[in-house]
């Protein structure tokens, strides 16, 4: 059993690589019954500001699992930040032993800081690094990806950088330009349901919106942009071994698809 979050599809790509019909969180997390029970469970998710997303964060610690081995695949481009660390203290606190936490390299889709077009060019050896981490899912390794002091002064300078912002900041990051048709794919794409169409054009709201970005990435017209600059505003990502249709399915809160 995996369960995955994903704005642009390399988490999905992972989860699938991991099981082949992973979960994903997005569709799951306002169900009812949120205990679940198997061998082996595991989570993949992309690493925001070091850490999980917010929805990743509340499914732990609405779920319960019983297993016998409990994992996260953490997926980041460019800092992890003691990420595995984070995210097993988070764990202990939603009272889940986890058995094996890794990170795992990726393309980076956060658009103030990286231009999708170099980002594709680069060879991460994504691959590479899954084959591993699938090998030690099947042997069941106990094992947390070791965290130096300079990742945790990376987080710590993040932190007292995000002190100096409105809390809300993240909330505000993104803005719906003329160049929107009402297609409507960005309100499919959306995991939290924070961006639909009122009057034939995308109107984002925030307040549950996860800044994963999908719809930025997925608008086939570059209609929506950041409200901070872009490293390239005309250059967007989604993995290529995940297509649109996958994406919708994972996130689009409206209707079964
Ligand atoms: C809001 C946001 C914050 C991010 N923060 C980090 C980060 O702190 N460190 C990092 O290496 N990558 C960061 N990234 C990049 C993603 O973690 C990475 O591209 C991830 O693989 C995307 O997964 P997805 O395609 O499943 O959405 C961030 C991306 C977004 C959208």
């Amino acid at each position: 059993m995996v369960f995955y979050f994903t704005g642009t599809g390399n988490s999905l790509y992972a989860a699938k690589r991991l099981e082949e019909h992973p979960i994903s969180i997005p569709q799951v997390i306002g169900k009812e019954n949120l205990a679940f029970a198997a061998d082996a469970i595991g989570a993949v998710a992309p690493v925001y500001g070091h850490e999980v997303p917010p929805m990743v964060k509340e499914f732990l610690q609405k779920a319960t699992f019983q297993t016998e081995y409990f994992y996260l695949i953490l997926t980041y481009g460019n800092r992890h930040g003691g990420a595995a660390e984070l995210a097993h203290q988070l764990c202990r606190e939603c009272g889940i032993q986890a058995a094996y936490i890794n990170v795992l390299l990726m393309v980076d889709n956060w658009l103030p800081g990286f231009d999708m077009e170099e980002q594709k060019s680069l060879d991460k050896d994504v691959d590479g690094q899954l084959a591993k981490i699938l090998a030690d899912v099947n042997f069941r390794k106990h094992w947390i990806s070791p965290v130096t002091d300079r990742d945790r002064a990376a987080h710590q300078e993040f932190l007292d950088h995000m002190s100096q912002m409105p809390p809300d900041a993240w909330q505000h990051l993104l803005r719906v330009t003329e160049h929107c048709v009402g297609c409507g794919i960005c309100e499919k794409v959306c995991p939290s349901g924070s961006i639909c169409l009122v009057n034939g054009k995308a109107v984002h709201t925030p307040g549950r919106c996860q800044t994963c970005l999908a719809c930025v990435h997925a608008c086939p017209h570059k209609a929506i942009q950041l409200t901070v600059p872009e490293k390239n505003p005309q250059a967007r990502y989604r993995n290529e071994h995940i297509s649109l249709q996958e994406i919708i399915r994972a996130n689009f809160q409206k209707a079964s698809v």
